[in-house]
């Protein structure tokens, strides 16, 4: 990301704690409970979440994660998700630029990792590099959620539908679940049998 995209977050998070309205709206809210429905397992040992936002989603996946690295291009996203995790547990918090900064080798295998109106800030070749990060950490049988909005909006780099069919198109993930709706995408793969990292 250049430094112009980064002041553009770092400006939404100095105007306001929930740029998205993440906390409050009912869209959000409901969107979130649909994701956190919809992950096939109760329970995930080492799950990664880049692009956390203020860390709204991140606390739900805390209570199912043994481990949560979540991660924000933001400083600004980062301190608010940190005080939103600030409870006991083994969640923590750090600056990523996506998808230069993804986790090296030994912090993964991830056996969860959700993408969550993040992909479509990413140009062809960051999305390019973000596909192989995800596919060279996510664990055997590992759980990928990708939901993004559908509608136009300035800073989109991509169509959500594009984003979600190119993921589709991986032999290496299985697709476990497709929710479509007016306003959102929520897609969840899993690694295929046989389909190592
Ligand atoms: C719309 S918010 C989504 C927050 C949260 N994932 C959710 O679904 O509510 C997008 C977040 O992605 C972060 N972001 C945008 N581009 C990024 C990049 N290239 N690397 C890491 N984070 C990025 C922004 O700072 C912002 O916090």
């Amino acid at each position: 990301m250049t430094q112009a995209g980064l002041d553009h977050f770092e400006r939404l998070y100095s105007a306001s704690d929930d740029p998205w309205r993440v906390r409050e709206s009912w869209y959000e809210q409901r969107k979130r409970a649909l994701i956190l429905a919809a992950l096939p397992l109760k329970h995930y040992r080492n799950a990664y979440e880049p692009g956390c936002g203020n860390g709204e989603l991140s606390a739900a996946l805390a209570q199912r994660c043994a481990r949560l690295l979540a991660s924000d291009a933001s400083p600004a996203a980062v301190a608010l998700t940190e005080k939103r995790l600030s409870g006991p547990g083994e969640a923590s918090v750090e600056q990523h630029v996506l998808p230069r900064d993804w986790p090296a080798p030994e912090r993964g295998p991830f056996d969860l990792i959700v993408v969550s109106e993040l992909a479509y800030y990413l140009g062809q070749d960051g999305f390019d590099q973000l596909q192989s990060r995800i596919l060279a950490s996510l664990a055997p049988e590992g759980t990928l959620v990708f939901c993004h909005w559908r509608h136009p909006f300035d800073d989109r780099l991509q169509g959500t539908e594009a984003l979600h069919d190119a993921m589709t198109a991986l032999p290496a993930l299985a697709h476990a679940l497709h929710h479509r709706e007016t306003d959102f995408l929520l897609d969840i793969w899993t690694r295929a049998p046989g389909e190592a990292a």
